[in-house]
């Protein structure tokens, strides 16, 4: 295919590839609902073109971080339920809900801005109980009256009754269990008071894939969603990577033995041998941490990164005797290979997380989605 823009770098996003992603994980996960968890922009796929495809994969509902996120989506055209995953400021209240969206609930304050907002209506809810990751969420001291309260509320209604993992990604951990005799501890509570949730979700990509007696009424998955491994061989069979990075070569030239290649002259040609540039760097988030380390794949095969990443080039070593010119494609992520790169592969050599590759591929690569 053609490069979109005058710069032929862009990153394909096979939404194939979600819709797949999206049926492995609802069979998997044997529930009813399946939360598409499209925030930051789908972990930088696109979350517009990515909520289509995971609602036509199976998913039932989405989740968003932020209200502009989930105004966005109803921009769109998507009907689906969003779930806004943590409490906006009170003054976002009524933005909320004019958009259609399930705000999540752990404070009174924000109780406090809906049943504002909502006039004579209903609005439903989803309450966020904290069972350990003391992020956000509703302590266990308030659980209680907080139930008491809204049970008794004629304007807010308990639709869902959610809590968050925080090693779900861990196999054997205990805390898992913990959290989860937590979770049902709270749910019988806030049935004691009347409360009924049509909801109980629990479970991120790490517990639905580690811990199906966790999974409830609902999970809600990001990262296995885009096909990646929530921790080191945490991936349900089945899975397919959605993004890849495409690139062309702008420049191939020799260099010989003592030659140095590119900034600090930390790379130095042992033999005579080809490089070739490929016009995306660090402005891209293709990470200067790559330096020594990163590779790619041209022709089907693994070439190293050469030198330090710029910020709009980086450097490969092609060999010796490669057969490159310029306008070859360079895959910086996935494409035909038998051993494509991987998000796996970046998050290794950049000590991070696959969450943190693909969140970070930046706002000047184009995506182009495949399959729409
Ligand atoms: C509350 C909540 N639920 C679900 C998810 C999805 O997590 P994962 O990408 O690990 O599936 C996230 C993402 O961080 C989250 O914050």
């Amino acid at each position: 295919m053609n490069p979109p823009l005058h710069r032929p770098v862009w990153a394909e996003v096979d939404l194939d590839a979600i819709r797949n992603n999206a049926a492995v994980l609802k069979a998997h996960a044997r529930v009813e609902h399946l939360m598409a968890v499209v925030k930051a922009d789908g972990y930088g796929h696109g979350a517009v073109p990515v909520a289509r495809a995971a609602l036509e994969g199976g998913a039932t509902w989405l989740g968003v971080a932020l209200v502009e996120e989930g105004i966005a989506l109803r921009d769109a055209g998507i009907t689906a339920p969003v779930l806004v995953l943590s409490e906006p400021p009170a003054e976002a209240a009524a933005a909320l809900l004019a958009a259609e969206l399930t705000p999540t609930v752990y404070t009174h304050g924000f109780a406090a801005a809906l049943t504002a907002a909502a006039g004579d209506g209903v609005v439903d809810v989803h309450l966020k109980l904290d069972t350990g990751m003391r992020r956000v969420g509703l302590a266990e001291e308030f659980w209680e009256p907080a139930f008491a309260r809204l049970a008794a509320s004629p304007s807010l209604r308990v639709a869902g009754i959610w809590s968050h993992l925080a090693v779900g990604d861990e196999a054997g951990n205990a805390f898992n269990e913990l959290q989860g005799e937590r979770f049902a501890r709270g749910l019988a509570m806030a049935e004691a008071v009347g409360l009924r949730p049509d909801l109980r979700h629990l479970c991120n990509s790490g517990g639905t894939t580690l811990y199906p007696a966790l999974h409830h009424d609902m999970v809600r998955t990001g990262i296995a969603l885009y096909g990646l491994e929530a921790a080191p061989g945490v991936k349900l069979e089945g899975l397919r990577p959605a993004m890849s990075i495409r690139t062309r070569l702008s420049l191939v030239k020799r260099v010989q033995p003592g030659d140095t290649v590119s900034y600090g002259r930390r790379w130095t040609a042992t033999e005579p041998t080809v490089i070739g540039t490929v016009p995306a760097g660090y402005a891209d988030g293709i990470r200067r941490g790559l330096t020594g380390k990163g590779q790619a794949t041209h022709r089907g095969r693994r070439v190293p990164m050469a030198g330090t990443v710029c910020m709009d080039q980086l450097l490969v070593d092609l060999g010796p005797d490669a057969d490159a010119e310029a306008g070859d494609d360079v895959w910086l992520l996935g494409g035909p290979a038998e051993d494509p790169v991987t998000a796996e592969d970046w998050a290794a050599w950049l000590d991070t997380i696959t969450y943190e590759v693909t969140c970070g591929i930046g706002a000047r690569i184009p995506r182009v989605h495949l399959g729409e």
